[in-house]
């Protein structure tokens, strides 16, 4: 039996499993997992699970995994899980995702994709990539990229996103990396058209 303590000092609940990791259908999650493209789960490193963020995952480090991106404050779980409800009461726009740690069943990156409806080109849709977070610890072994490729695949889906392009805003020292996920400098942001 494996104890996961909780990271936050103001969380008072903890987990304990039999396997190393939860799966999917022990889960409240945001999304169908269904819904992330098969072959980025494929490529995935051996040593980590990629799904939609859980109801649950204030306690698996989400806030610390942020914190690598920018001031991530604890709000408290509450408040977390007030906000995350509040997401997903805005149906088929919000597409959040973490990487989980299998070993420790700790979250070690995140990402979210949220699909913009417009009125023009034809009532198209755009997906806007936000809050990229790798562990330090982790970087390195194609996390981002398998992240950025899946929310790039949920925002080009027909089923979900539909977008004609991906956009996001990243800091001049990140532009070599969002090359190598297939983005291009544009303007002044990063897109990639489906
Ligand atoms: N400069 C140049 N190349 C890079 C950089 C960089 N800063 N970061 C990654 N790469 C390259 C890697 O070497 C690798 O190249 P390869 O295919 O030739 O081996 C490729 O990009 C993929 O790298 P990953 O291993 O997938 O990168 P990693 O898992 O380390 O994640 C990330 C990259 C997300 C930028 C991570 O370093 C991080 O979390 N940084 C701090 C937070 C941050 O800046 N997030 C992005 C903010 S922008 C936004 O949120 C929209």
């Amino acid at each position: 039996t494996t104890t996961i303590t909780p990271v936050s000092s103001s969380s008072s609940m903890s987990f304990s499993s039999s396997s190393s990791f939860t799966p999917n259908n022990k889960l409240d999650l945001f999304f169908s997992p269904d819904l992330i493209p098969a072959q980025v789960i494929a490529e995935l490193h051996p040593s980590v699970h990629l799904r939609p963020l859980s109801s649950t995952d204030y306690h698996r480090g989400h806030l610390s995994v942020l914190s690598v991106l920018t001031h991530a404050p604890d709000p408290g779980y509450s408040a977390w899980l007030k906000q995350y409800e509040a997401m997903r009461s805005s149906p088929n726009t919000y597409y959040p995702i973490v990487i989980i740690s299998k070993e420790t069943d700790r979250i070690v990156g995140a990402g979210t994709v949220i699909v913009e409806r417009k009125f023009l080109r034809g009532l198209g849709r755009v997906g806007h990539i936000e809050d990229i977070a790798v562990d330090k610890r982790e970087q390195g072994k194609k996390l981002g990229l398998r992240i950025i490729q899946a929310l790039t695949g949920l925002s080009e889906s027909r089923d979900i996103g539909g977008c004609y392009k991906t956009i996001l805003d990243c800091s001049d020292e990140n532009i070599p990396f969002y090359e190598k996920c297939g983005f291009e400098k544009k303007e002044n942001e990063m897109a990639k058209y489906a």
